[in-house]
């Protein structure tokens, strides 16, 4: 069981703060409130403190996870803000508005943070406790809603420990959260600002700064469909994957899993062992470095077959969809 503080309690509120920063620093998970709902809070630049949430999550997939930042300067250092962003941010920072944002190529974030793609999801929260302990910890901290996957979204400490107080070192109460709602996610992009997920920041508000009105959700408006690349949430290579392959064709790349490697291996164009000792954990820290530099080998892929438990679930997802025909 975690550490519990009663953020409420002004004899409790230090330590508390003290306590969960020195956790996410190294590497532990935080409970942690926002102003939106509670999230499942790590440093966002370890890949294995943010495998632990997707452990933690159950989740069977990598969704890339929103990175919460204490201050503009601080967002500015990970992503690259266009006038759009810029205008945005100054409207709705601090506060329950999420941007996607290009990635600084050199921002400290981890590769699983982010799903390997070139954006980054930030979020300048406005709940007090939320800004003290980003700026108490001093990294980016990625956090999705702290509930298992397939569960509603928590806005209680209550919901945080029933659903994840096992893998949890400290957990911030400060009570309900005040909207109980996630944030509105936007990306803008070359032609205006999309709107990818509906939150506790109206449309009509964004459209208001914006001067006009926002591009919708696929589903929303069929009708004016947005650039596909714009929405596409999931790293993909360019190159064919062909699934569980016990041999490397010849002109293929390998994408290796454990210590054996299948025949052909010595005349792959290019190999890349997820985990030699084979331990599906670091593999997923590895997964999406891996598929990039596969990828810009320029060679098809045969993938060695991953074991599904644990983190192997999402890493199979992806190499299942990496695999899938594209248009
Ligand atoms: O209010 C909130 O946003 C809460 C609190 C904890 O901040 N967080 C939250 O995170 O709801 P999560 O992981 O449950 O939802 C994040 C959403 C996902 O749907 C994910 O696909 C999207 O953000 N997302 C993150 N990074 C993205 C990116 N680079 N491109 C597109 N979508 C992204
Ligand atoms: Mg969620």
């Amino acid at each position: 069981m975690p550490l519990v503080f009663d953020m409420n309690d002004p004899a409790r509120r230090g330590p508390g703060l003290r306590e969960a920063a020195a956790a996410l620093r190294r590497g532990a998970l935080v409970g942690m409130p926002t102003e939106t709902v509670y999230g499942l809070a790590a440093d966002a630049s370890s890949g294995a403190a943010v495998a632990a949430i997707y452990a933690a999550k159950g989740r069977p997939r990598f969704n890339p996870l929103i990175v919460h930042v204490p201050s503009l300067a601080a967002a500015q250092e990970l992503a690259v803000f266009d006038a759009a962003a810029t205008a945005l941010a100054g409207a709705f920072w601090p506060g329950s508005l999420t941007l996607v944002l290009p990635r600084r190529p050199e921002a400290a974030i981890a590769d699983i943070a982010t799903a390997g793609l070139p954006t980054v999801a930030l979020r300048l929260p406005a709940h007090p406790v939320t800004r003290a302990l980003l700026e108490e910890a001093g990294v980016p901290v990625a956090a999705p809603s702290a509930n298992r996957s397939g569960h509603v979204s928590a806005t209680l400490a209550a919901h945080v420990l029933d659903d994840l107080g096992d893998a949890l070192a400290v957990l911030l109460d400060a009570g309900p959260s005040p909207l109980g709602l996630e944030s509105t996610i936007v990306a803008p992009g070359p032609s205006g600002v999309v709107l990818l997920r509906p939150g506790a920041v109206p449309r009509q508000a964004i459209a208001a700064v914006l001067g006009g009105p926002l591009g919708g959700l696929p589903a929303e408006d069929a009708a004016a469909p947005v650039s596909p690349g714009m929405l596409a949430s999931h790293y993909a290579p360019s190159v064919p994957l062909r699934l569980g392959s016990d041999a490397v064709r010849p002109g293929e790349s390998l994408l290796a899993f454990g210590p054996d490697l299948p025949p052909g291996a010595a005349k792959a164009v290019a190999i890349e062992n997820l985990s030699p000792a084979g331990d599906v954990t670091e593999a997923a820290i590895r997964l999406f470095a891996a598929l990039r530099n596969l990828d810009s080998a320029g060679a098809p892929i045969a993938a060695m077959p991953i074991p599904a438990e644990g983190l192997g679930e999402a890493i199979n997802d992806r190499l299942r969809r990496a695999a899938a025909p594209r248009s």
